[in-house]
């Protein structure tokens, strides 16, 4: 059995003092929760504050980025080691919003997920597909082609420590959650992608939704076969939202 992961995902919101009040908000609902694991994925500048808000409990903190370079003149890149130095176990690699926004390429995505690995985190690596590709019905390929170049770069061995988050682009931020029986298919798709290389790795491999998960859609969500728990933006940013889809984790 595969337990359930949920990670948030602050996005560029935040600050000291309404983080403080999320965090501690979250920490108490979720100490009785122990059928699944948690996550935030936090700006940079609040990783001192999750590490000292939430070392010793059963909420773990990472980064939403890195840089794939150990050191050097990389002004206002932030290093593998900087993350693990304020005990980040997670890094959101691949993001859709990175990929467009920031025009990050399969190769770029590839080697972060590789530097995030060799560092001891666990890559929490985004695929998913526009709503003009889902249109045009080349979902598989896209997906596809994102995780092909991530096996052939780093090798099937690789998925074993780390996470998938299944998240189409038309689904985040929009309110527009992919149903539970289009999610399911596209993560056993990528499920069988995975077992094409090696099928154990393929079982055990935790692969994550995510896309307008809220509190009242993620129990139908969490209860499909391949989907093994959410990447939450917008809900992850209020801890009784947060708290509900943590409790669906337990609950499927
Ligand atoms: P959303 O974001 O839950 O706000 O749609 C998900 C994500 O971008 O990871």
């Amino acid at each position: 059995m595969r337990r359930k992961l949920v990670v948030g995902n602050w996005k560029m919101y935040g600050r000291l003092a309404s983080n403080r009040v999320l965090l501690e908000g979250i920490l108490t609902g979720v100490r009785e929760l122990h059928g699944a694991d948690y996550a935030v994925c936090v700006p940079y500048p609040y990783l001192a504050q999750a590490q000292s808000l939430l070392q010793g409990s059963n909420v773990a903190w990472g980064a939403q980025n890195v840089n794939q370079h150990e050191e050097g003149a990389f002004t206002g890149a932030v290093a593998p080691g900087m993350l693990t130095d304020f005990g980040c176990s997670y890094v959101i690699i691949g993001h859709s919003e990175r990929r467009g926004l920031f025009h990050e390429s399969n190769e770029i995505v590839d080697a972060k997920f590789i530097a995030t690995l060799k560092a001891g985190m666990k890559p929490v690596f985004c695929v998913g597909e526009t709503l003009a590709e889902r249109e045009s019905g080349i979902t598989e390929q896209v997906v596809a082609t994102q995780l092909k170049s991530v096996l052939s770069y780093a090798g099937v061995q690789a998925l074993s420590n780390a996470v998938i988050a299944y998240e189409p682009v038309w689904a985040i931020g929009t309110g527009r959650t992919a149903t539970p029986d289009q999610a399911q298919a596209v993560h056993a798709y990528i499920r069988g992608c995975v077992a094409q290389h090696d099928s154990q790795i393929a079982q055990s491999l935790c692969i994550l939704y995510g896309g307008s998960v809220k509190a009242n859609n993620a129990a139908e969500l969490f209860a499909m076969p391949d989907i093994d728990g959410g990447l939450i933006g917008g809900a992850s940013l209020v801890a009784d939202d947060f708290l509900a889809i943590c409790r669906a984790g337990v609950r499927t």
